[in-house]
């Protein structure tokens, strides 16, 4: 088993009979699905599941895992997911991939979020690894990449896999990668971003997580 197997694992041991459990995106987030698939069909664990993209919905679809439609959703005990930074408090950058929005639903909504990461995940600042991710509705981005330069922020339209055009979200709106460079806290890029007309989500979680399992060489830490 490697360490982000063992984070999974360790997730899917605090599910338990019939909670409703949101399923993130991404490689550390399948692991779970597997997991959690797995303790479902062994174990008769009687969850039912919301996922946070097409792409998680097929893979837990096709374990086996009852799904319910996020539209149904009244009242989620878990919201497991993986992230692409993550300070000692708990701040978490996300969205590398194209689904912030649900994601950022499905982690408000939760009783419990854990988190999913191994140590290269850990920064002292947000944005130290990668630029802030920012959906906005195509029409907005070039007011909206004017406005995030007047706080600081320099901005790049995110390309797709190819290199042949534009990168869409599930929501076919556009991306911008945004380096604030290190003037703005994660607080004030989270404020700024919550208040700008244009932007439909963006990938700074704060007061979101709940804990955070770090796979760390063969042993899961928690944070
Ligand atoms: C997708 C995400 C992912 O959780 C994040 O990119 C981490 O992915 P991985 O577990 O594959 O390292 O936020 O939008």
């Amino acid at each position: 088993m490697n360490d982000k197997e063992r984070v999974a694992k360790k997730a899917a041991m605090d599910i338990s009979h019939g909670m409703v459990v949101g399923l993130g995106t991404g490689s550390s987030a399948d692991c779970f699905i597997e997991a959690l698939a797995q303790r479902h069909h062994e174990e008769g664990l009687g969850v039912q599941t919301v996922a946070s993209s097409i792409v998680s919905m097929q893979k837990a679809q096709n374990l086996g895992l009852p799904i319910i439609a996020i539209e149904h959703l009244d009242q989620l005990d878990y919201y497991v997911d993986g992230a692409d930074e993550v300070t000692d408090d708990l701040v978490l950058s996300k969205g590398q991939g194209a689904d912030l929005v649900r994601e950022k639903i499905l982690a408000t909504a939760a009783d419990k979020f854990i988190v999913l990461i191994d140590q290269s995940k850990r920064v002292k600042r947000i944005g130290e690894r990668f630029p802030v991710p920012v959906e906005v509705i195509p029409f907005s981005w070039h007011l909206v990449a004017k406005a995030l330069r007047r706080i600081g922020g320099q901005s790049l339209l995110r390309p797709n896999a190819n290199n042949s055009g534009l990168a869409t979200t599930s929501y076919g709106n556009l991306v911008l990668d945004v380096d604030f460079g290190v003037s703005l806290t994660a607080e004030e890029i989270d404020n700024a971003l919550n208040a700008m007309p244009g932007v439909i989500e963006h990938g700074i979680f704060r007061n979101l997580a709940s804990s955070v399992y770090i796979g760390v060489a063969g042993d899961v830490e928690e944070l």
